[in-house]
């Protein structure tokens, strides 16, 4: 289950980004986390909300940033600069 946006972004520790200048919508990253990703009507990803990664999702955030071929996503834990 989802946390409500502003509890997930309170508690969360990671935050996921998509390059939208590399994103070629290969969709692995909504297949593998559909709460921290979705596609726009092109067919490429963007981050669901502010791409704040709830507590306990946060192993579907690093599969999904494997498992992109075109190393599109990235992830910054908080407290980091982007
Ligand atoms: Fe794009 Fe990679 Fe997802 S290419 S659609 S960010 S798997």
């Amino acid at each position: 289950m989802n946390l409500p946006i502003d509890d997930a972004a309170a508690s969360a520790s990671l935050r996921v980004r998509v390059n939208r200048g590399r994103c070629q919508g290969h969709a692995r990253c909504v297949a593998l986390a559909p709460g921290l990703f979705e596609l726009d009507a092109f067919g490429e990803a963007h981050e669901i909300a502010d791409g704040w990664v709830s507590s306990g999702f946060e192993d579907k955030a690093w599969l999904a940033k494997a498992n992109c071929p075109e190393f599109a996503i990235d992830i910054e834990r908080r407290g980091e600069d982007a």
